[in-house]
């Protein structure tokens, strides 16, 4: 059932609900200037931290003077790696196996690494010392292309690893090689194409930082930071610095976006970390927009071959592609631990097919560190971009409309749970309603007729169509970790006397709107309004473990966790009420928000009269301890597989080669949908994204490593000049594991429109006879593509 309201908890029979549309209960604070930033947190005495960065790509460290900087006016403490090393600091594990210098000791690998910190009274006074810091470096060869990384030869970057001889960094495969090559072998058909999903940035808002607060009494760190998981850096700090979890306390209070990009712990943090402990005093770190853009995680930077084989009539038989992935100077991202490309492994999409296989090489280059996952689960972005173009080279091919070649192909639902050739078990999915949802609101047939006649007349108007099938809400706790850590959530809810709640959660929301939507969970399951119930986050002195948010992890896990806690909590509001009624358990039912006894509804005893008798005086029932309240940690059994359908209206100005996205159209399924106000938030903030990266976005280098991508007036992203008004609809196909069928959605749409955007273009540039352009389309591409010289970034 999908509930849908505006404003109002109450149904028609003025029950309590929970799930539909409800203004987002944290609005009021964002909408005032009110919110709560790292950067807003002022302690007494606070000192600031700024970080002196490589200005080169590659070089050797041969000395670093800082005297000049010690003696400036208002610098408290100057810090390089060397001092860093002498306690063992100067290197810190990534979230991803691998090892980061937290300040360069020996090399700088990439332009814009952290080389030292000046400790000073004010911002103007640290940043104005940086410049007094004289290193001496010299220079060596960088290497900025991920394909001459590997060539014999080329400079090692990664020199400080014991025995390191290449630029290597990790080799996976997934699939049956043998069983996909047969297959292709006795295809009617195979097309292969080769695409670049370039390297961009998430470009949070808000960039990072951190606020450290060492207490030489107790012992104790408070760290306020900017962090997606905030659980599992404590646990990193924890174990790096070898002391107990309980005196570390991580706080990462309103966050201006995340994205993915402020999933890994950055050199910053740790930093800031040291210089309290040094100074004795609170000290901030906040990196400016240059920062945040040229050293914290990007994403992408796969370089990739995609092969599809397939009978003449269209039925798709195998896909394989083999993969360049390019991970900058250290591996900095989070991935599970037996998973290095993440989800990647979902590259055969939305299709029922006989054989696939991936084989991935990854390599260290001289920029900067990540690979995170932006707006996405794991890599999942780059594999539905890889299948969904290569469909549309297919289609092309044969000839085929590219809706209906994907109708064709689809996985049926009656083959749920779907087992795909790489091993995943896609829960639920009914692909061909929400496929043809999205047609008819698209008015496809009509689109299509209206190119031709403007073909004819010599307009560049193209359609693209994309389908996409996720895996979120990492992870099952028998095939995915992080370090070591289960990727599991815990949750926590507390229903004072009064019948008001507190639920406390270990994600952390940074913008998505939690407040609102889990309030709204808890209300659905126990009947208390959801502005009666306060959703606490972000302080893991305050809140139960878990991984955190990322990788629409949220509601498939710690939704999850919220609902079966609200479960937990009724069940003994169940036997309080049966005490109260003097009746027995079996005698009662649930009448959201009520327990009434059954065939005697004037008999009841609300969740409010319940939560009051849990506190009270009076009798409970044998065995039944006081209070009501209840806390669990929830273990996924599957991940959940949401699914959508895009088509994008595209006009090419023949004589510009301007892409102008006319319409977009969105059909989401992600199972239950609990607030559709929400939903379709997440959706349009997707899609712009895609606007942004299949159009304007890509970090990009010169050859002597230099990023070209360093300011927003370089990186582009998209705003709503850029942007057509969104067309959404939805189907709802719960997901069977998940207790309330829910299925993540944050990142949907990011993942989804960037093949449709581009699917668009390639089909609006037939005329030319363009078979692929890779992304960014900016004119000067498109340009290209019209005169034959395609070109990759
Ligand atoms: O992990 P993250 O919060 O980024 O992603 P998500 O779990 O997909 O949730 C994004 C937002 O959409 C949250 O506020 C969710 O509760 C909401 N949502 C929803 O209302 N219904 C769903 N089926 C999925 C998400």
């Amino acid at each position: 059932t999908v509930h849908e309201r505006v404003d109002t908890f109450h149904d028609n029979d003025q029950k309590p609900v929970g799930y539909g549309r409800m203004l987002r209960k944290e609005d009021p604070r964002f909408v005032r200037g009110r919110g709560r930033f790292v950067d807003d947190v002022r302690l007494p005495g606070m000192l600031h931290l700024a970080i002196l960065r490589s200005p080169v790509a590659h070089a050797r460290i041969l000395s670093i003077d800082t005297s000049t900087a010690e003696a400036s006016p208002g610098v408290k403490a100057v810090v390089t790696g060397a001092m860093l090393a002498e306690q063992g600091l100067a290197w810190m594990p990534t979230l991803s196996n691998d090892v980061q210098a937290v300040l360069a000791t020996d090399k700088v690998r990439f332009q814009g690494q952290e080389v030292a910190f000046v400790v000073a009274e004010d911002k103007y006074a640290a940043r104005d010392a940086l410049e007094l810091i004289d290193v001496e470096y010299d220079v060596l060869d960088p290497v900025v292309d991920a394909r001459r990384a590997l060539e014999p030869g080329a400079p090692v970057i990664r020199d400080d690893l014991d025995g390191k001889t290449d630029n290597h960094c990790f080799d996976w495969e997934t699939g049956d090689e043998a069983a996909t090559a047969a297959v292709f072998a006795r295809a009617d058909v195979v097309v292969s194409q080769d695409l670049v999903y370039p390297r961009v940035h998430p470009a949070p808002m808000e960039t990072c930082g951190a606020l450290a607060d060492f207490d030489a009494v107790d012992g104790k760190l408070r760290l306020w930071s900017t962090t997606q998981a905030p659980h599992a850096h404590r646990t990193l700090y924890a174990l790096v610095a070898g002391i107990p979890e309980h005196k570390i306390q991580v706080i990462s209070p309103d966050i201006g976006g995340g994205f993915g990009n402020k999933v890994p712990i950055y050199p910053g943090y740790v930093c800031a970390i040291v210089a309290s402990i040094v100074t004795g005093k609170p000290v901030k770190w906040m990196e400016d927009r240059f920062e945040n853009l040229i050293s914290t995680g990007f994403a992408r930077d796969y370089i990739m071959r995609g092969e599809i084989a397939a009978t003449r009539d269209g039925r798709i038989l195998a896909i394989r592609t083999n993969v360049l992935a390019d991970h900058g100077a250290f591996n900095g991202t989070a991935a599970p631990v037996k998973y290095p490309a993440g989800f990647f492994g979902v590259f055969t999409g939305s299709y029922d097919i006989e054989a696939a296989y991936c084989k991935m090489t990854a390599v260290f280059t001289n920029k900067a560190p990540g690979g995170v996952a932006y707006a996405c689960s794991f890599r999942i972005t780059e594999a539905v971009y890889l299948v969904e173009r290569i469909v549309d080279c297919l289609a092309d091919e044969l000839g085929m409309d590219p809706a209906e070649l994907r109708l064709k192909n689809f996985i049926r639902p009656e083959q749920f749970p779907y087992t795909t050739k790489t091993g995943w078990v896609y829960d639920s999915g009914d692909y061909e309603p929400t496929m043809r949802l999205a047609m008819e609101m698209a008015g496809y047939a009509d689109l299509r007729r209206e190119q031709q006649e403007k073909r004819a007349r010599g307009e560049l108007m193209g359609i693209g169509v994309a389908f996409f099938t996720e895996a979120v809400g990492a992870g099952p706790r028998k095939n995915m970790d992080i370090l070591g850590l289960g990727m599991a959530d815990g949750c926590e809810l507390r229903v004072h006397p009064t019948g008001k709640a507190v639920v406390r959660l270990s994600v952390q929301s940074q913008g998505q709107g939690h407040e609102t939507t889990f309030a709204q969970i808890v209300a659905e399951e126990i009947g208390i309004p959801p502005d009666d119930i306060d959703v606490v986050h972000g302080d893991t002195d305050n809140t139960p473990f878990g991984l955190g948010t990322y990788g629409s992890r949220s509601t498939p896990v710690s939704g999850a966790a919220a609902a079966l806690v609200a479960r937990k909590v009724r069940d003994k509001a169940r036997i309080i009420a049966s005490g109260m009624l003097e009746v027995s358990v079996a005698d009662l039912e649930w009448d959201k928000g009520s327990f009434r006894v059954k065939g005697d509804p004037g008999r009841s005893v609300t969740i409010q009269d319940i939560a009051m008798r849990a506190h009270g005086a009076g009798d409970l029932p044998e065995g039944v301890e006081g209070g009501l309240e209840a806390q669990i940690c929830y273990n996924p059994s599957n991940l959940t597989y949401p699914h959508g359908a895009y088509i994008c209206v595209v006009d090419i100005d023949p004589g510009t080669a301007q892409v102008k996205v006319r319409r977009f159209i969105a059909v989401d399924d992600c199972g239950t949908r609990i607030n559709p106000m929400i939903i379709e938030g997440q959706v349009h903030g997707g899609l712009a994204d895609g606007v942004g990266m299949a159009l304007m976005e890509m970090i990009a280098f010169d050859e002597d490593g230099n990023c070209l991508g360093a300011s927003l007036m370089d990186y582009l992203i998209p705003t709503a000049l850029e942007v057509p008004d969104w067309e959404t609809g939805f189907t709802v196909t719960p997901s069977p594991h998940h207790p309330i069928g829910a299925k993540g959605v944050g990142e949907s749409a990011t993942v989804g429109s960037p093949p449709a955007i581009v699917n668009a273009v390639v089909d609006a540039l037939e005329p030319f006879g363009v078979r692929h352009a890779d992304m960014p389309l900016t004119p000067s591409r498109v340009w290209d593509a019209m005169r034959g010289n395609a070109r990759p970034p």
